[in-house]
């Protein structure tokens, strides 16, 4: 029986935390799904499709690792997978309370469904996305908190963005 786990996400988006946490599922299960949320309760940044891009760029030489999008709840997804273990990630005590009362809520709607908690290294346990985007918003550089693609995806997306706004004035 192949072992598949569900790490699931808003990934808004995908830092180098999320990453670290991907490669440790990627070395316990058989197969792991990045579950990129559509419809977020978090207004979002980032469109779904470039969260999706930007997920699958980063882990695409991970044989064992697919990047998938959903939408409605996520029991739902990993039942329609037929995967019961979910995967999240614990960085400090302060993402306790909102994963203790996911993972229960989750528990309570589909009790076959296990929630696992992996903590990332310690050396990334500060990254957010929401410090990711401001350090965007304000022009820094996010070389040291997300994957390379990332990066490299963002910048793009700066650029058509700003060759957009150039095309309007004129
Ligand atoms: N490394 C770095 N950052 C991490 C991290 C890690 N290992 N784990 C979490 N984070 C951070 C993210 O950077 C993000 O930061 P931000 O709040 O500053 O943007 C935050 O923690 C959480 O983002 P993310 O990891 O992308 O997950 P999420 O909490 O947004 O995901 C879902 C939530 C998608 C799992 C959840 O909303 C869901 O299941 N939605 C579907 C609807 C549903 O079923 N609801 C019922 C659930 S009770």
């Amino acid at each position: 029986m192949r072992h598949s786990a569900i790490y699931p996400g808003t990934f808004d988006p995908l830092t180098l935390g999320h990453f670290d946490l991907i490669e440790r599922a990627s070395h316990i299960f058989d197969q792991v799904i990045v579950a990129v949320v559509v419809n977020s309760r978090k207004k979002t940044v980032f469109t779904a499709e470039d969260r999706l891009t930007m997920a699958k760029a980063s882990v695409k030489h991970l044989p064992n690792v697919k990047v998938d999008s959903f939408d409605g709840l996520l029991v739902d997804y990993a039942r329609h997978k037929h995967i019961h273990v979910l995967v999240r990630g614990l960085r400090a005590f302060s993402d306790f309370e909102y994963e203790f009362q996911m993972a229960l809520t989750n528990r309570k709607l589909a009790p076959e469904i296990e929630t696992l908690f992996l903590m990332p290294k310690e050396e990334f346990s500060y990254i957010s996305s929401s410090t990711v985007r401001e350090i965007v918003d304000r022009g820094g550089d996010i070389g040291r908190f997300v994957p390379g693609p990332v990066k490299r995806h963002i910048q793009r997306t700066i650029k058509r963005e700003l060759g957009e706004a150039h095309g309007h004035h004129h």
